[in-house]
């Protein structure tokens, strides 16, 4: 029998296989329309829990319209800061659908980052008002610079960034960074409820905490605002949870799941996931003045269909290295 190789990629392989936020949007959108269809295959996803408010989550996902199946093994560690590592680690195995045999192991800090902006577009994209203009973000670190590349690809009027953070330092660089690469007007201020009072969008991306202390109250937020917390439900307050006239999330079960461990105590009912909407099933944003919030969870759906167009992308660009299984 033949030897079988996998390709490795290492972090700087993946960044350097450069794969567009456009593609990715485009994919994750695709990807949600065939969840949304029943065409996916995805256990909710299983931890394991070694610090407190740390994870290592185990994501395995098919995507038969993608060709794409495997697994993310991916960790989450708010106090790495201290230590100057990443808050998100991990790998990700890619399988070949029709033998089982793996195809590639590669990092997946660029991937979680990028895809999990790349969900809040397509969220937005349903959900948000288009011509929205002004953003707060929550929130200056990985997750804060990619929603907001994603965000500003789907609303091209996206012009004023209200940036908050609890590190003066982390706000300084990201103003400095994302004016740079997006054009936008970033402004840094000194409350959570400067950066939400007025804004058409918000994003939280601070730690997810089993007991957190919520700031956001319901009266601060906008009419026809659109809200992602990819922080879960560490910012909101009950009061804004169930003021507002639609929750929805990526999926439904793992929220629920959530529920059970101690997460999301406030969210009111949930209208739907957001497959439901971007296959058609269920209508997203209704009028211009609901106020909407979407918690996407982060799905094994996103890392695979991004994974495989990396994979793709390296073969033909000769990036990585190939290991002998
Ligand atoms: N939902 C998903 O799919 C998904 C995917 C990846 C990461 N996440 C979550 O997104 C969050 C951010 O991850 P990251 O990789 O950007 O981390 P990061 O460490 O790069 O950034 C976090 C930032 O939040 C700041 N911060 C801490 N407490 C804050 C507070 N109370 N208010 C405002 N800012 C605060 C920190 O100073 C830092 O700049 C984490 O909670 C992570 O678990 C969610």
């Amino acid at each position: 029998m033949e030897t079988q190789k996998m390709l490795y990629l290492s972090k700087k392989d993946v960044e350097r296989v450069d794969l567009p936020m456009e593609m990715i949007i485009q994919a994750l959108d695709e990807a949600f329309k065939e969840k949304g269809l029943g065409k996916v295959e995805m256990p909710p996803k299983p931890g394991i829990h070694t610090m407190p408010d740390a994870f290592i989550h185990a994501m395995p996902a098919a995507v038969p319209s993608f060709g794409a199946a495997g697994c993310k093994w991916v960790s989450g560690f708010p106090e790495n800061y201290k230590k100057d590592l990443p808050y998100i680690n991990g790998l990700l195995i890619l399988n070949d659908p029709e033998t089982g045999i793996p195809l590639s192991v590669m990092d997946c800090i660029w991937i979680t980052a990028m895809r999990t902006g790349a969900a809040t577009a397509v969220a937005a994209k349903y959900l948000a008002n288009m011509d929205s203009n002004t953003i707060g973000v929550l929130g200056c670190g990985v997750q804060g610079r990619t929603n907001l590349e994603a965000l500003k690809i789907i609303m091209p009027e996206l012009s004023e960034v209200k940036a908050y953070d609890i590190s003066q330092d982390a706000a300084n660089a990201y103003a400095e960074e994302m004016r740079a690469k997006t054009g936008l007007d970033i402004k840094i201020v000194n409350t959570p409820k400067e950066a939400v009072e007025n804004s058409d969008v918000i994003v939280t991306a601070g730690p997810i905490l089993k007991e957190p202390n919520p700031a956001i109250e319901f009266d601060w937020l906008k009419p026809g605002v659109f809200a992602s917390p990819v922080d879960f439900d560490s910012y909101f307050k009950k009061s804004a949870f169930e003021g507002c006239e639609k929750f929805v999330t990526d999926d439904r079960e793992q929220c629920l799941y959530y529920k059970s461990l101690g997460y999301f105590q406030h969210i009111s009912e949930i209208y739907a996931d957001l497959g439901e909407i971007a296959a058609g099933s269920k209508p997203g944003r209704e009028n211009r003045d609901e106020r909407i919030i979407c918690a996407n969870l982060g799905l094994a759906i996103d890392d695979m269909v991004t994974a495989i167009k990396i994979y793709r992308k390296a073969v033909d660009n000769n990036i990585g290295t190939w290991l002998e299984l």
